[in-house]
């Protein structure tokens, strides 16, 4: 026979309020599938998002039981607490409606630190790709750091985002790294500088909440400690 979970849903927009459900509990049962039953079978206005179910897209994350996850691959049974799942939209994202947060401001952040690969040498017509050693260090680092799939789980975790809304957060720095670490690109200078201000790597207390969270394993927390050396180097050198 299966039991209920008790499962509180997010409607709304910032001044939103929780509504009750019930919903069945079954055997591999992931988050996900609990706001999709909401949504098929007793809510059809509940607004969220997903789209490929298998931890690629990063477009599920929500903040379930307090804590900010990628929904579907997060199973029921690892965080329900007395048979209960709270379900909210991201924190530090203005909420578009329901579990759906405006990610704009999160992207934003990504060129403001300079995300994009700013390329050094014109290639002709015919040129082969510009070859990086695959066991070069650089690209070991960059290597850690890439995987990232845009959920925003890391930047609805840090509290020095909530505290300063115009800090870059955790996944435009990392992205920073990888391109810091990209011996094609030809734009450090820049994005060093955009990393440096008071919103950027300095504003970093450390405590690693984005690094433990992160779905994909991996180290945002890292990845802006070499900023900061980065960052102190240069400014030694009166290069900042
Ligand atoms: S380590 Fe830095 S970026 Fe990560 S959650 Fe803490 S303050 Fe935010
Ligand atoms: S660094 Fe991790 S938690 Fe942050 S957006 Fe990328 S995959 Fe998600
Ligand atoms: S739906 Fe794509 S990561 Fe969850």
């Amino acid at each position: 026979m299966s039991t209920d979970l008790a499962v509180s849903v997010w409607k709304g927009t910032d001044d939103g309020g929780f509504v009750e459900h019930h919903v069945p509990q079954r055997d591999n049962q992931t988050v996900l599938d609990v706001v999709s039953y909401v949504q098929r079978e007793l809510d059809e206005t509940l607004a969220y998002r997903f789209a490929c179910r298998v931890g690629m897209c990063g477009s599920c994350a929500m903040r379930v039981n307090g804590k900010s996850r990628w929904t579907c691959r997060t199973h029921v049974d690892k965080v329900v607490e007395d048979g209960r799942l709270v379900i909210q939209p991201l924190a530090n994202l203005p909420v578009v409606k329901d579990l759906v947060t405006d990610m704009a401001p999160f992207f934003d952040k990504w060129r403001d630190a300079g995300g994009p690969f700013v390329g050094h040498e014109d290639r002709g017509v015919g040129d082969d790709f510009a070859a990086v050693e695959p066991d070069s260090p650089a690209r070991r680092l960059a290597d850690l750091s890439q995987e990232c799939i845009g959920c925003g789980v890391c930047y609805s975790s840090c509290d020095v985002v909530t505290w300063n809304p115009d800090y870059l957060g955790p996944a435009a720095l990392n992205r920073a790294w990888v391109q810091m670490n990209d011996e094609r690109d030809g734009d450090h200078g820049a994005r060093l500088r955009a990393v440096s201000g008071d919103a950027g790597c300095h504003a970093c207390h450390s405590q690693q909440s984005c690094t433990l969270r992160c779905p994909m394993e991996l180290d945002p927390a890292g990845a802006i400690a070499g900023l900061k050396r980065l960052s102190f180097k240069a400014a030694l050198k009166g290069k900042l």
